[in-house]
C-alpha cells in the first residue's frame, strides 16, 4: 500500500482514529486520580480493553500508540499488535517523547524524540505501524504562541513528517491551538491561521508528500474560560473557514483532537461541519478523551467492569463515526441512554 492509500483508509466514511497513546506514567496517575486502585497490569489491561473492544473496527480505522503497547503482550501472553491488524485496524505510533522547554522562550514547548528516530520508524515499519502522530501543543496567552515558537514546531513536524514517508509510514501532523484561557474564538481563529500556515511553509520545506499526510487539528473555540462561548454552528463555521484559508485540498483528511471538550461538543462539532459544508477533504475524528472518558470511569481497573466499558467505548465511536458523515443527531445518543 502506499502512502496516500493508507491515508486515505484512515480517513474511511464513518471511521476515524482512536488516540491511546497516553505513556503509562500519565494513563496511571489519571486512572490515581479517578478513585481507581494502580496495580502493575493496569495499563496492559485498559490497552487490551481497548484495543480488542468488539466491533469497534466498524468505526475505527486506526488506533494511535505508545511504544510500549505496539510491543505489549495481553494476558494470555498474545501480541496486541497482531489483533489489531487482524481487525483491520491499522496501528500508529506516537515516537513523541514529550514537550520540552523551547530554549530561549519563555515556557514555550517543543516535542522532543527526534534523535534515533530515523531508525526507530523503520522498526516500527517492519512491525507493520501505517502511521505515526506528532504533537505541537500552542497555547494562547500575552505575546503567545510566538512567531519563535510556531516556527519551531512547524520545523520539528515537517522533520518527523518527512522521515516518516522517507519509512512508508503515513505522518499525522498535529498543530494543537489549546483550548485553555479566557480568549475569545476570534483570536483562536487567528492563532489556528498562522500556525496552519507556518506548518505547511514548513511541510513544503521539508518536501512532504501532502497526498500521504494527514492533519490532526484543533477546533476553533472560545477559550474555556472565555464568558462569550460560541455556538455549535458558529465553531463549524470560523474551524471550516480556517482550513479552507490554510489547509490544502491535496491532503486526504483532517481528524480532530479533542483537547479537554466534553464528549458531546466533540461529536456534535464535528457532525456540524461535515452535515452543513461541501468540504475538500474527509473530517473524522482522532479522539482520546472523548472516546475513553465514560468507558474508563465505568471501567475503574475491574475486570467485571470490561464489557459495559466497551460498549459504552464502542457507542461513543459510533456517534463519532455518524458524526464524520454528517449523521449524528442527538436523539441517537438520547436512544443509548
Ligand atoms: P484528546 O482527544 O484527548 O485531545 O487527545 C488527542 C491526542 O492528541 C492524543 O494523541
Amino acid at each position: 500500500m502506499t502512502i496516500s492509500d493508507i491515508a486515505r483508509r484512515l480517513v474511511h466514511p464513518g471511521k476515524g482514529i482512536m488516540a491511546a497513546d497516553r505513556p503509562a506514567p500519565a494513563f496511571n496517575e489519571l486512572l490515581a486520580a479517578g478513585g481507581s486502585t494502580v496495580d502493575e497490569h493496569s495499563y496492559r489491561n485498559w490497552s487490551q480493553l481497548l484495543f480488542s473492544a468488539p466491533g469497534l473496527n466498524e468505526y475505527v480505522s486506526g488506533i494511535i500508540m505508545t511504544d510500549e503497547q505496539v510491543r505489549m503482550r495481553d494476558s494470555q501472553g498474545d501480541p496486541l499488535l497482531e489483533q489489531v491488524l487482524a481487525e483491520g485496524i491499522i496501528p500508529g505510533i506516537s515516537p513523541f517523547r514529550g514537550l520540552v522547554k523551547l530554549a530561549g522562550s519563555a515556557d514555550e514547548t517543543v516535542g522532543s524524540g527526534l534523535d534515533g528516530l530515523r531508525e526507530r520508524l523503520a522498526e516500527y515499519a517492519e512491525m507493520g505501524v501505517g502511521f505515526t502522530k506528532w504533537r505541537a501543543a500552542f497555547q494562547i496567552g500575552t505575546g503567545t504562541p510566538s512567531d519563535y515558537a510556531i516556527a519551531a514546531n512547524a520545523y520539528v513536524m515537517a522533520q518527523v513528517a518527512a522521515l516518516s514517508q522517507e519509512a512508508g509510514i503515513v505522518p499525522i501532523v498535529e498543530p494543537e491551538v489549546m483550548l485553555w484561557g479566557d480568549h475569545t474564538i476570534e483570536t483562536c481563529f487567528a492563532i489556528t491561521e498562522r500556525v496552519l500556515a507556518r506548518t505547511f511553509e514548513a511541510l513544503y520545506l521539508h518536501r512532504v508528500e501532502l497526498e500521504g499526510t494527514l492533519v490532526k487539528a484543533s477546533m476553533v473555540l472560545s477559550g474555556d474560560e472565555c464568558p462569550v462561548q460560541a455556538d455549535v454552528d458558529t465553531v463549524a463555521e470560523q474551524t471550516v473557514k480556517v482550513f479552507r484559508r490554510q489547509i490544502p485540498a491535496a491532503i486526504p483528511g483532517i481528524v480532530f483532537l479533542s483537547g479537554g471538550q466534553s464528549d458531546w461538543h466533540a461529536t456534535a462539532h464535528l457532525n456540524a461541519m461535515n452535515a452543513q459544508y461541501d468540504l475538500p477533504w474527509a473530517l473524522s475524528f482522532s479522539y482520546a478523551r472523548a472516546l475513553q472518558r465514560v468507558p474508563m470511569a465505568l471501567w475503574s481497573n475491574r475486570a467485571e467492569n470490561v464489557p459495559a466499558a466497551q460498549a459504552a467505548l464502542h457507542h461513543r465511536a459510533k456517534m463519532n463515526g455518524l458524526a464524520a458523515v454528517g449523521l449524528w443527531t442527538d436523539a441517537l445518543e438520547n436512544a443509548a441512554a
